[in-house]
């Protein structure tokens, strides 16, 4: 038996999750997918009560290709509301089953949209399809450098920069340390960075290692900030909040203002995605507590 999806205003939403997946609606879509978190867990309600529109075979992501069930998945545009502005944002199933959007960090461009001024200058570094670069550039007209090593990445913020009639958001498709650092030596100041660091990353021949490099990140960062502006650093894998407390002892200008875990809710169920944490410059006077 298919049960409906019950009526809900946000775009967004975790319908089940357990034995290694979990199925999500983005706005008109439901979409069924590997999720390695949830490995742990049983089913939180039967998956095949839920009609899907799209389902990622295979038990991890990258080993599988999508099954399209639904006949109509024209208007692939979700719509979002943010600080009471409309946000457009284009979902884009990749051959990899990623989706164009890590709904974890919807919490975090909501949380930068609540304490970031208008017209601030924003750097948000492998910042892939742009979700927190058009959040910003919408709700506070902001000048926004995206930074990401991946084409396609860079190719999706533009399209939904242009779905947004958007023209402040410049895209770079380069090594995000690189990037950092060259800003830096120009003496370019930014009102709030944005870094959601993978634990592996790769442009042309550099790499990104978390462990080797996060310090550097974190002490550039502290160069390129206004000294009442704000980070928010995100990080998803085993040992971020130990990597990051070593990391900022090279930045003491950096000071922590809040850390906040990053859930997908189902209910009063939850599935932990990562940590976000806020550093303050030095004047920042930003009152928390920041995210909801
Ligand atoms: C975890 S995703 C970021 C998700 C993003 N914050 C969001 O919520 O939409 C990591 C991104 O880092 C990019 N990346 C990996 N290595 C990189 C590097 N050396 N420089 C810049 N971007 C890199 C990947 O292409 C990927 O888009």
């Amino acid at each position: 038996m298919v049960h409906p999806v019950p009526a809900t205003v946000e775009p967004y939403q975790l319908l089940a999750f357990g034995e290694g997946r979990k199925i999500e609606r983005f706005g008109s879509w439901i979409i069924d997918r590997p999720e390695p978190v949830a490995t742990t867990f049983a089913s939180s309600r039967p998956f095949d009560s839920i009609q899907c529109s799209a389902r990622y075979t295979g038990s991890k992501i990258g080993a599988g290709a999508w099954d399209f069930q639904s006949k109509d998945l024209s208007n692939n545009t979700v719509d979002f509301c943010l600080d009471g502005r409309e946000l457009k944002f284009e979902l884009h199933l990749s051959d990899s089953g990623q989706v164009g959007l890590f709904p974890e960090h919807i919490a975090v461009a909501k949380a930068a949209s609540a304490v970031v001024p208008m017209n601030a200058n924003v750097l948000n570094v492998f910042g892939y399809t742009g979700f927190a670069s058009t959040a910003l550039a919408v709700t506070k007209q902001a000048a926004v450098i995206h930074v990401d090593a991946s084409s396609s990445a860079i190719a999706q913020c533009q399209r939904n920069a242009n779905i947004n009639g958007l023209q402040g958001i410049t895209t770079r498709k380069d090594d995000a340390l690189a990037v950092l650092k060259r800003l830096a030596r120009k003496g370019t100041r930014f009102d709030c960075i944005i870094a959601d660091p993978p634990a592996f990353g790769r442009f042309k021949n550099k790499t990104w290692k978390l462990e080797r490099d996060l310090h550097e990140l974190v002490s550039v960062c502290s160069e390129l900030l206004t000294p009442d502006g704000v980070v928010f650093l995100s990080g998803h894998s085993t040992g971020f909040e130990h990597h990051l407390e070593r990391a900022l002892l090279v930045a003491p200008q950096l000071r922590c203002i809040e850390q906040a875990e990053l859930f997908l809710m189902c209910g009063n169920d939850k599935l932990h995605k990562g940590t976000c944490f806020v550093l303050g410059g030095p004047s920042c006077h930003i009152q928390t507590p920041i995210f909801a």
